[in-house]
């Protein structure tokens, strides 16, 4: 079974969830859709087959965070799933690993399965395995954590948004890595994401000890998103 996930970002409308609710199909057993739309337009998808995730949430349950999305609501309006430590959010809100890990506790406790995004900019490329380290050193230094069924996301920052995909035999070597530093006995998933389109998901979703894709831009497009699909092998 391989995940295909949605990451909107802080995009689409009402237009884009009626057209992702009527234009995807019910999916296959060989094949989990999950969609993160921004937290505004989660309630729209009523009745909606897939699974639904969120694109952060806070490290707290309640209390006085204005402007924050508590873990425990996401779960209660239908989020299964909850994005966390995305690059973006990283650069631009400044988040840390000790602060992503603080909000992959809270989700854990609150029914919520983090998707955490891990990966090096381009300045990083050579040093790629130490900053993964970094990045998952909370999850690997007690190996009897429970880790939940987490999906840890492989987004090398430099192919975001860029058309820049990493070769087969690097996204396979980098999650030899990160499988290899997590363990193999412990409950958890290790997906790429960085410029997966129509044209390149099957080749991608072939790659060894793989476990899905998750789609910025080409999940905007119900065309491209359903050829990502489609493009999952039984
Ligand atoms: P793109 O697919 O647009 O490169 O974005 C990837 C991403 O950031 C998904 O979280």
């Amino acid at each position: 079974m391989k995940f295909v996930i949605a990451n909107w970002k802080m995009n689409g409308n009402f237009e884009l969830v009626n057209q992702m609710m009527n234009g995807i199909g019910k999916g296959r057993d060989c094949c989990k859709v999950i969609v993160c739309p921004p937290a505004a337009l989660i309630t729209s998808f009523k009745g909606f087959e897939h699974d639904l995730g969120a694109q952060n949430c806070f490290y707290e349950e309640k209390g006085a965070f204005t402007g924050e999305n508590s873990p425990k609501l996401l779960k209660e309006i239908g989020c299964k799933y909850v994005i966390l430590g995305h690059s973006e959010r990283r650069a631009i809100f400044h988040e840390s690993d000790e602060l992503i890990f603080k909000k992959w506790n809270v989700a854990i406790k609150c029914g919520l399965t983090p998707i955490v995004c891990i990966g090096e900019t381009l300045e990083e490329r050579d040093k790629w395995k130490d900053v993964l380290a970094a990045q998952l050193a909370s999850y690997c230094a007690d190996k009897s954590l429970d880790l939940h069924k987490t999906i840890f996301a492989y987004e090398p920052i430099w192919s975001i948004g860029t058309g820049k995909v990493p070769s087969k035999r690097e996204i396979e070597e980098a999650i030899g890595f990160i499988k290899g530093i997590i363990g193999s006995e412990r409950d958890y998933y290790a997906v790429y994401g960085g410029s997966v389109n129509g044209s390149n998901s099957s080749e991608i979703l072939s790659i060894d000890g793989l476990d899905g894709v998750l789609v910025g831009s080409a999940s905007l497009k119900i065309s491209d998103f359903n050829a990502i699909i489609n493009s999952v092998s039984a």
